[in-house]
């Protein structure tokens, strides 16, 4: 069995922002309720020339630099996201175009917000088996476009964003890095509590549709944020018991950027300290797939996260699915 690292990573976040005092004159909200019950001050939304695509390919250069390796190097693209560029073909191949990543496969992944740690996951099977030896994993969403803005529970929370990360076999004996471990979940039965349902078989685009109002998220808020605490801290908790690693050990948790109560509310059912915990949330809000990726990477680059650490990632999100995973970087 091979070893995996992270060996690069890169994000991008669009300039443009919706900011609370925006979305006062959309709908009945107000800056103080928005920041005390989400923690979130502005959120990013996509030049209307950029699809999902294009947001992943700024992250992904990045993370291709960042790695030293070219496109060409690249033996799959795993690309997770709930807002496709179009629904055939897979935002992948858009990407694997726009890259010019000539010798790899590509395909999505549906795990919607804890699509990145899915993403992680898989790459880490691949490379452990010796199939693959450079994976990129993205995590980009343009969720502007999916989100009601009369609907105040919803609109307050997402937008848009693109992380990614290079993931590579370890050949070097000296280098400690190495993935130890994934846990993931997913709950079929509770799905309706977290949806984006039109453009799909069962409910093709028809006026009816739109006017339902289909065309964008819909989620029941406070069931989610319990799940979404539970699950978090449950995964978190395995993947430390697993590994016999007590959180002491652990340098940083980068968890889902939901909202920021939810990450204190699992950060405290973990006992773990809010010291240690990545929030990047205030200016970027919920941008899905994408928060995992973006938060790593940023503490990558402004040196919070340094070789040798141990990192422990945990997501959560429709579906309902969840997972961790822990690694040194
Ligand atoms: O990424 C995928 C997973 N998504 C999440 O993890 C999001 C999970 N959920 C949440 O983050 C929170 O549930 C929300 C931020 C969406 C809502 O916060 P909450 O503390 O759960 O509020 P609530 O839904 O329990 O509503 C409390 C009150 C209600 O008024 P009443 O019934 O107490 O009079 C709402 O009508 O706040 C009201 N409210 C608002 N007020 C001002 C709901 N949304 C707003 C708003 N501005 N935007």
């Amino acid at each position: 069995m091979y070893r995996s690292r992270i060996i690069g990573t890169g994000h991008f976040l669009p300039e443009d922002k919706i900011t609370n005092q925006d979305l006062e004159k959309m709908v009945d909200t107000n800056d103080q309720w928005i920041v005390e019950r989400t923690g979130i001050s502005a959120r990013r939304k996509a030049k209307p020339e950029h699809g999902t695509s294009d947001l992943a390919l700024f992250a992904s250069k990045k993370a291709l630099e960042a790695a030293n390796l070219s496109a060409k190097d690249l033996d799959m693209i795993i690309f997770a996201t709930i807002t496709p560029d179009y629904t055939m073909p897979s935002t992948s191949c858009m990407l694997q175009q726009k890259l010019e990543a000539s010798k790899c496969v590509s395909f999505d992944l549906g795990a919607a917000c804890s699509g990145f740690v899915y993403g992680l996951s898989v790459a880490d099977q691949f490379i452990k088996t010796g199939a693959k030896k450079n994976i990129l994993v993205v995590g980009a969403e343009v969720l502007t476009r999916y989100v009601d803005y009369t609907d105040r529970g919803t609109c307050i929370l997402f937008g848009d964003g693109a992380g990614a990360a290079v993931v590579s076999r370890n050949e070097d004996e000296s280098d400690t890095a190495e993935f130890y471990s994934h846990h993931l979940y997913s709950d079929g039965h509770l799905s309706d509590l977290l949806t984006l349902k039109a453009g799909g078989s069962v409910l093709p685009v028809t006026y009816e549709v739109l006017e339902q109002r289909e065309n964008f998220v819909k989620m029941n808020g406070r069931e989610i944020f319990k799940h979404a605490v539970r699950a978090m801290s449950k995964c978190s908790s395995e993947a430390l018991e697993a590994n016999k690693i007590s959180l002491d050990d652990i340098s940083w948790i980068i968890p889902h950027q939901a909202n920021t109560r939810i990450i204190e509310a699992t950060a405290k059912h973990l006992g773990a300290s809010m010291d240690k915990v990545v929030v990047e949330i205030e200016d970027m809000g919920n941008t899905s797939a994408a928060t995992v990726a973006v938060a790593l990477d940023k503490a990558v680059r402004d040196g919070r996260i340094q070789k040798g650490q141990n990192i422990l990632l945990t997501a959560f999100g429709a579906g309902l699915t969840s997972g961790s995973l822990l690694f040194k970087y």
